[in-house]
């Protein structure tokens, strides 16, 4: 970062602190991972100086004769890694890529039906301060109290009650296997496009870890940063012609100015990454770290929201531990386990202070961290949380020693990419 650190040294001091800062602690937002060195690489280039409008073949500038191949590669690799006729490699981030199915296949005011976001979905599945809820009208599923699981007895009695037009299944906070043959048979029954959202488990699916919703969803949305591990952007893909075009359209000109070109090549590399064997073993161990951790976890009396979990997540309802899910993420963080604080199903406390809190072990797992390591986190995250239940002081004290305990193991474990 030679000419970064001479042109502008307070944001290259910045930047080098947060890199000290991700090397040093154990990520476990369910939402993040670390990029290789060669995705990081693709980021930082010079196509970021092009501007593309249009798609590979049919564009409205000149000089496109490298970014179309770039392009038509991402393209090709995420059709073959996750077996769709069509991906649409352009959106922004995850929530244009939801607003484009909105666009895609929606009026104003016609019905949408997603995941109420305290049970797990996401903003963009029609929560009512996302323009997808304000533009839409939202109709919600949630799971069931007694297991926290998604019951398909309710989705499907809501669905006819209500007759949405656009059905999401997916979401930001779930533990357990999404049913996509499940929810295809009641989009069928209801004459409902259904939109697969798989932002957080991509790289599951890619890997073989999770299902695949590949025939039986419409289309499918997925962020490329999460358990992908690629840069940040997002993809579409769909398997009918009829749904690409109104997709492709929906993205640009629909929403989009010009594609983000150097996110485009980062995803290409991302893709190429997860193709590989190691990526698919990787993608195993996300799961068996994160069983791991919650039997840890279970086994030191923590309730896990659904009791357990099928994927890289971990919902945790705190309440039982005598504390909320903000104080405890904060001291965690403090201790070197980054977290974050989240709602449980049900919640009777606010958003911004809630019961719960989510973890996740994409991160971990690419630092190559194993069952010992999560069953180790597991022990430091209940001594933290025991003790600031307890007493400030002995908190402090805690805090302390975990930090010195962290320090030691990620230095053994050393993050790709930084
Ligand atoms: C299920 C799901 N969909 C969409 C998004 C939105 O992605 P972004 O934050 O990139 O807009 C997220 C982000 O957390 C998500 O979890």
């Amino acid at each position: 970062m030679s000419s970064l650190s001479s042109v502008d040294p307070q944001i290259a001091e910045l930047i080098k602190a947060e890199e000290r800062r991700q090397a040093d602690t154990v990520k476990l937002i369910a939402s993040e991972n670390y990029v290789s060195k060669a995705v990081l690489e693709a980021t930082g280039t010079v196509l970021t100086n092009k501007y593309s409008e249009g798609y590979p073949g049919k564009r409205y500038y000149e000089g496109q004769q490298v970014i179309d191949q770039i392009e038509t590669l991402a393209i090709e690799r995420a059709k073959s890694l996750f077996g769709v006729n069509h991906a649409n490699v352009q959106p922004y981030s995850g929530s244009p890529a939801n607003l484009a199915i909105y666009l895609a296949f929606l009026q104003p005011g016609d019905t949408v039906m997603g995941m109420g976001l305290p049970f797990g979905g996401h903003l963009t599945h029609g929560w009512s301060v996302s323009a997808t809820g304000k533009w839409f009208n939202p109709v919600r599923y949630g799971v069931r109290r007694d297991t926290g699981r998604v019951d398909m007895d309710e989705v499907r009695e809501i669905a006819l009650r209500e007759r949405p037009k656009l059905i999401f299944c997916g979401g930001t906070a779930i533990p357990r296997t999404i049913d996509f043959p499940a929810f295809a048979e009641i989009a069928r029954e209801v004459g409902a496009v259904l939109a697969a959202d798989i932002a957080h488990i991509a790289g599951l699916v890619a890997g073989g870890a999770h299902p695949s919703p590949v025939g039986h969803a419409d289309v499918i949305s997925t962020t490329t940063h999460k358990t992908l591990r690629g840069p940040r952007g997002a993809m579409l893909m769909a398997t009918a012609d009829e749904h690409a075009t109104a997709l492709n359209k929906a993205v640009f000109p629909g929403l989009q100015g010009g594609p983000h070109n150097h996110t485009t090549a980062a995803i290409a590399v991302a893709l190429k990454e997860a193709a590989t064997d190691e990526f698919k073993d990787y993608a195993h161990q996300v799961v068996v770290n994160s069983q791991a951790l919650a039997e840890e976890l279970l086994g030191r009396g923590f309730d896990l929201v659904s009791g357990g979990t099928d994927n890289h997540l971990i919902l945790l309802d705190l309440t039982p531990k005598g504390i909320g899910g903000k104080p405890a993420a904060q001291a965690m963080d403090r201790a070197g386990l980054e977290t974050n604080y989240n709602t449980v199903p049900f919640d009777p406390r606010k958003p911004f202070d809630p019961s719960g809190i989510r973890i996740g072990t994409a991160g971990v797992t690419s630092r190559g961290m194993g069952v010992a390591e999560m069953r180790q986190i597991g022990a430091w995250m209940d001594q933290v949380v025991s003790a600031l239940a307890k007493d400030q002081d002995e908190a402090e004290r805690v805090i302390t020693r975990v930090q010195g305990e962290v320090r030691e193991l990620t230095s053994r474990f050393p993050a790709p990419g930084l």
